[in-house]
């Protein structure tokens, strides 16, 4: 039987700006967008007739078992293959096996990770021979951080998040990823956001001109002093055991600390490696997170198209 893999990063949002409520429900945002080592795999395979199915398999620590992740049609990787099945005319089926390492509903974009992947890999295993633009039409259907997924690298985000162009970024950079014991629901961080500024709507967002500079010179400190998530008072509104986590990576000299997009996930830039490592060892000591996974941002050659 015919196989593809494809290894597919997490995504982190340096800057989170968060505009007002649209008519459909969505919200406009300027978003630098982030693509780091921490990487689920997903693997499709031919299989006689026509059906799409899913497996997951979680890797090692016990804590990515917690949380659900859907084996039927509400899976993305799912959704991903039908919705290139049907723009292309598709006659064949898959089995999807998923090797989730991304946290889930950790505000990572773990599931947007995955539909990424699968279309990555039904378009080679199908030889649907899809271009970059019908691929990224399609992954904006799926969801708005999709098309990121496909891209990679660091870059901004516009629109509801879909609109992605690259952003001129130098450097590695050392993150420590503290995990929360449970996931948050996207859609309800965003509702929280829409009832704090029920009052007084929020104006339309800007992704901080410091952060660009600091990402063009490779400066790490710099990007830690600009980081920003307009998503952030909601998610410690929801958790506020998140404040503690915060204040560990200030006492370790994280050069920045920040929820990660809806949260519950919150990511400390590091100077170094030894920092990183440091830092994980304070988050863990201190019993302020069920895990700290360390990885670098952006991995080179993570870009799926
Ligand atoms: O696009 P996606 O399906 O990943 O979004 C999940 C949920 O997050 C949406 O249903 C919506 O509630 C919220 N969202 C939003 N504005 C965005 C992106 C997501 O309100 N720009």
């Amino acid at each position: 039987m015919r196989t593809t893999t494809v290894r597919v990063p997490a995504k982190i949002n340096l800057s989170l700006g968060v505009g007002p409520r649209r008519e459909d429900g969505y919200h406009p945002l300027a978003t630098v967008y982030q693509a780091v080592d921490l990487c689920d795999e997903v693997r499709a395979t031919e299989v006689d007739g026509d059906s799409v199915s899913v497996e997951v398999h979680f890797d090692g620590d016990g804590w990515r078992e917690q949380a659900p992740v859907p084996t039927d049609e509400n899976n993305l990787a799912v959704k991903a293959a039908l919705a290139l099945r049907d723009a292309f005319g598709v006659k064949s089926g898959a089995a999807l096996s998923i090797r989730k390492v991304i946290p889930v509903m950790g505000g990572m974009a773990g599931g947007s990770a995955d539909g990424a992947a699968a279309l990555v890999a039904c378009d080679a295993l199908w030889g649907t021979g899809a271009s970059r633009a019908e691929l990224e039409e399609i992954a904006a259907g799926l969801g708005s951080d999709v098309p990121f997924l496909l891209h990679g690298g660091t870059a901004l985000g516009g629109g509801r998040g879909e609109e992605v162009s690259p952003v001129l970024a130098r450097g590695r950079f050392h993150w420590v990823f503290a995990i929360a014991d449970h996931g948050l629901s996207t859609a309800e961080v965003y509702a929280g956001y829409d009832a704090r500024h029920a009052d007084a709507p929020p104006p339309m967002p800007e992704v901080p001109p410091t952060l660009l500079t600091a990402l063009a010179a490779g400066d790490a400190a710099g990007v830690g002093a600009s980081l920003s998530n307009d998503l952030q008072p909601v998610a410690l509104a929801l958790r506020p055991e998140l404040r503690d986590v915060l204040a560990v990576g200030e006492q370790g000299g994280a050069l920045g600390t920040l929820v990660s997009g809806s949260g519950p996930t919150v990511m400390l830039l590091a100077e170094d490696a030894d920092h990183s490592a440091q830092l994980a060892r304070m988050l863990l000591a201190e019993g302020v997170c069920v895990d700290a996974v360390q990885a670098t941002g952006p991995e080179p050659g993570a870009h799926l198209i």
